[in-house]
């Protein structure tokens, strides 16, 4: 079987720095897949280059069997922009000030279907069923970012990612920035949605614990390499390489919980 993603020896240097050096891994269907590494291993740098926000330098990225482009066009953004979609720590710098939540929605809904006249009904339709989706209420369609709370702003952007029907969701420190109750109902909403809307993630993250009780899989990174890669539960608990063990006990967690099925 294809997996949904696979990368393979991918490389981007700035300047002297290897940002992703050799960088290979597959993702499948529905699969959580975490990064993790210290700051500046690369984690933010291979979802830019996974999403296209960011030009190959050398190693090939296949979606669905597909060979991405090394450097996106406005045409390589229409075809693939949609079915890969990223998210980000702070979602008040990814949402424009002056847009409702609803025009957020609407215009999302216009680009998932290539700019195609929809019907105003149609448009609110949309938009309800998508900020349902994401557990908001028809009352904050006409509220601005900054009439919205954090976690809020993460649903609303995770709604307007979701409705251009995305197989993979490249989640950068989705969560980082909120308190860790919302953490946990932001983490519970993106492990129903792909369930029920049939998305794999690939998930960045600093934070062991969210890693333990959220991802599948674990790819360890260290300036710019992958240095392990293993099941959530093994890696916790038979790590391989010394730099994972340095990781996992500079970051002291509870024991390991299966997550729920
Ligand atoms: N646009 C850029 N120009 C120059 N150097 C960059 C650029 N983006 C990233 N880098 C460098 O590449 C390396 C990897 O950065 P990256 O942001 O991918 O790390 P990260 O693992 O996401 O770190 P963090 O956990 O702090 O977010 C760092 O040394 C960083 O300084
Ligand atoms: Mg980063």
């Amino acid at each position: 079987m294809t997996a949904l993603l696979s990368v393979d020896s991918l490389c981007k240097r700035f300047g002297d720095v290897d940002a992703a050096k050799d960088v290979s891994f597959v993702l499948d269907s529905e699969e959580i897949l975490a990064l993790v590494g210290e700051s500046g291993s690369g984690k933010t740098t291979v979802g830019r280059l996974i999403a296209g926000l960011e030009n190959k330098d050398s190693g090939e990225v296949r979606f669905q069997g597909h060979l991405l482009p090394m450097t996106y066009g406005q045409k390589d953004f229409l075809r693939w922009g949609r079915e890969i979609q990223m998210i980000f720590q702070n979602p008040l710098g990814a949402l424009n000030p002056f847009f409702s939540a609803a025009d957020v929605l609407a215009e999302a809904l216009r680009f998932a279907r290539s700019g195609k006249a929809m019907k105003r009904s149609e448009l609110s339709s949309g938009t309800d069923f998508w900020l349902d989706a994401v557990g908001l209420q028809s009352s904050h369609r006409n509220r601005l970012p900054h009439q919205l709370s954090g976690g809020q702003r993460q649903r609303l952007v995770i709604a307007r990612a979701l409705c251009m029907e995305p197989r993979l969701i490249v989640c950068d420190e989705p969560v980082s920035a909120l308190d860790v109750s919302i953490q946990a109902q932001i983490l519970d909403l993106l492990r129903r949605l792909r369930k029920e809307r049939g998305v794999s993630l690939l998930f960045i993250t600093h934070d062991l614990n969210v890693v333990r009780q959220f991802a599948d899989r674990v790819l360890v990174m260290y300036r710019g390499a992958c240095v392990e890669e293993g099941a959530t539960g093994d890696l916790f608990s038979n790590p391989q390489h010394d730099y994972t063990r340095h990781l996992l006990e500079t970051c002291p967690v509870p024991a390991y919980q299966e997550p729920p099925a």
